[in-house]
Formats: C-alpha cells, structure tokens, sequence
C-alpha cells in the first residue's frame, strides 16, 4: 500500500483536518484538554463498542482514550493524547460524520442515520455497531504524520 505524509503544523488545537487517503476521507483532529478530558472520563463499560479499532496498537486493544490517540514524539501529558486520526466512514453505512463538535457526545455525527460519536470517535449512539475506524498511521516528526 502507498503511503502519504500529511503536514500537521497548521493545525490549531480545537480544529480539525481532512484529507483523503486511498479515496477516503481521514480525519485529523487536535483536540482540546476538554475533549480529551471528556473521553477520558467515559467508563469503559459504558461504551458500545469496547475495541480500540486501533491497528496500530493491535486487534482487541480497549477503546479507552489513551488507545485511540495517535502521540507525536516525546509528548507527554495532554499533548499525548491531542492528536486524534480516524477514518471518516461511519460504520454503519458508510456517510461521512460531521465534526467540530457534532452530536450528543461533542464528537461526530452522521446524519445518514443519526450516529453519535464521542471525542475519541467512540460509537455512543446510533445504528453504528463500531468506533471510527483508525487508520495505521504514525508520527514521523513533531508535525509530520504517515499514513499507511
Ligand atoms: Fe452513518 Fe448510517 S451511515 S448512521
């Protein structure tokens, strides 16, 4: 598979990138201590779907907050889990969410069918049976992320 390396030195903390990889939309957020502070608090057994999703960390990794962010080299607290990199397919039918903040649980929301996730890109409501997928990525450098 090809990979692309996609720049992140533009991106502000409370926004989001989107950019298209093997004709998918990904999506790259920056989250706030808020969001990061909100995702961290949800119980494991809260949620809908408790796999990761996370192909970088491995099949059946729990879907806690830690697991679903992307950390950029020596970054340590906070800035640890800022970095959120998910695909933009819902899972249930294949929409693309809305971000910045939309739905119930200030995450992402898919309209199609009314899908509601999280600020880690957690299924929390809706017909969406998993999280939004993670794509296998890594950081190259502090503002450099690899796709693929
Ligand atoms: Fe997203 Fe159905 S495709 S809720």
């Amino acid at each position: 598979l090809s990979s692309i390396f996609v720049d992140v030195s533009g991106v502000e903390v409370g926004t989001q990138l989107t950019v298209k990889y093997l004709g998918k939309p990904v999506f790259i957020r920056r989250r706030t201590a808020a969001e990061i502070e909100a995702a961290r608090a949800v119980p494991l057994d809260q949620l809908m779907d408790r796999d990761a999703r996370n192909p970088n960390l491995g099949a059946g990794t729990p879907a806690t907050d830690e697991n679903r962010a992307l950390v950029p080299p020596e970054a340590e607290g906070d800035a640890a889990e800022e970095w959120l990199v998910m695909s933009g397919v819902c899972t249930h039918l294949g929409c693309v969410p809305i971000g910045d903040g939309a739905g119930d649980f200030g995450g992402w929301f898919c309209p199609c069918h009314g899908s509601h996730y999280d600020t880690a890109g957690r299924i929390r409501r809706g017909p969406a049976p998993e999280n939004l997928h993670i794509p296998v990525a890594a950081f190259t450098d502090a503002s450099t992320i690899k796709l693929g």
